[in-house]
């Protein structure tokens, strides 16, 4: 069987060019921080769609794009899900976690309460697909964690592009939002992320980023 394949459109910059978008691009993402305080604003969805629509670009393993993103903004199914939530994270922060967990997250100022689930003006909920189903074939996806994590990433650097707000939470665990949410069983929840403009007086935890030198070798 004949594939098709199509031309290659590479844009190619000077090198000042590609310095300078490099640099621009660090500063930008440095900036990010996990916000745990949101302004009730509402803005256009549209702004959503579209960083959605550039996680949707990703590499995935054989080109599963094993992923599926669930835009929540009805008050009450964010209600829900922070019910849920909350229930399960009481648990984990009252007997689940061990000492030392609890002693990292310390810093973070983090507990099981939740807010943040309902005052964000939307939720995305991120669904990895393990495999499809087929007339009762069963089609295995590909190195699915790694390519859903890939896309996450892409989602929280364009919402951070396009000058949102972000948290990656990950309530534990997180079986209910395949419940409140519908979907079907080959979906599995892999994260929520609140997105919006953080609230007025939204403060974020002193932390430090690793050096270049902590975290790159060249061999
Ligand atoms: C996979 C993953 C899960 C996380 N889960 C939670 C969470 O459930 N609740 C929370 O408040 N923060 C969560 N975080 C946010 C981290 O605490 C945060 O990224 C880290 O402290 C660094 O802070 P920064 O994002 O502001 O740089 C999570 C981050 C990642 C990558």
């Amino acid at each position: 069987m004949k594939f098709k394949f199509i031309k290659y459109n590479f844009v190619k910059r000077t090198d000042e060019e590609c310095l300078k978008r490099a640099s621009d691009f660090f500063e930008l993402m440095n900036k990010r921080r996990s916000v745990r305080s949101f302004s009730p604003v509402k803005f256009d969805r549209k702004l959503i769609e579209l960083a959605i629509s550039a996680a949707g670009t990703a590499p995935s393993g054989a080109n599963k794009q094993p992923w599926k993103f669930i835009i929540v903004e009805s008050y009450e199914i964010k209600k829900e899900i922070r019910i849920a939530a909350e229930k399960e994270e009481k648990e984990s922060y009252e007997k689940r976690m061990p000492q030392s967990w609890l002693d990292d997250l310390a810093p973070l100022g983090t507990d099981w309460r939740k807010e943040f689930l309902e005052t964000a003006p939307y939720l995305i909920v991120v669904f990895k697909i393990d495999f499809t189903k087929s007339d009762s074939e069963l089609k295995k996806h590909y190195y699915v964690n790694e390519s859903v994590g890939i896309a996450t990433g892409i989602l929280l650097a364009s919402l951070q592009n396009t000058g949102l707000a972000t948290l990656t939470h990950t309530p534990s665990p997180m079986n209910f939002l395949q419940k409140i949410l519908n979907r079907p069983s080959n979906e599995k929840p892999y994260l929520i992320i609140p997105v919006g403009y953080p609230a007025e007086d939204a403060v974020v935890p002193d932390i430090k980023r690793k050096s270049l030198s902590e975290i790159l070798e060249v061999t």
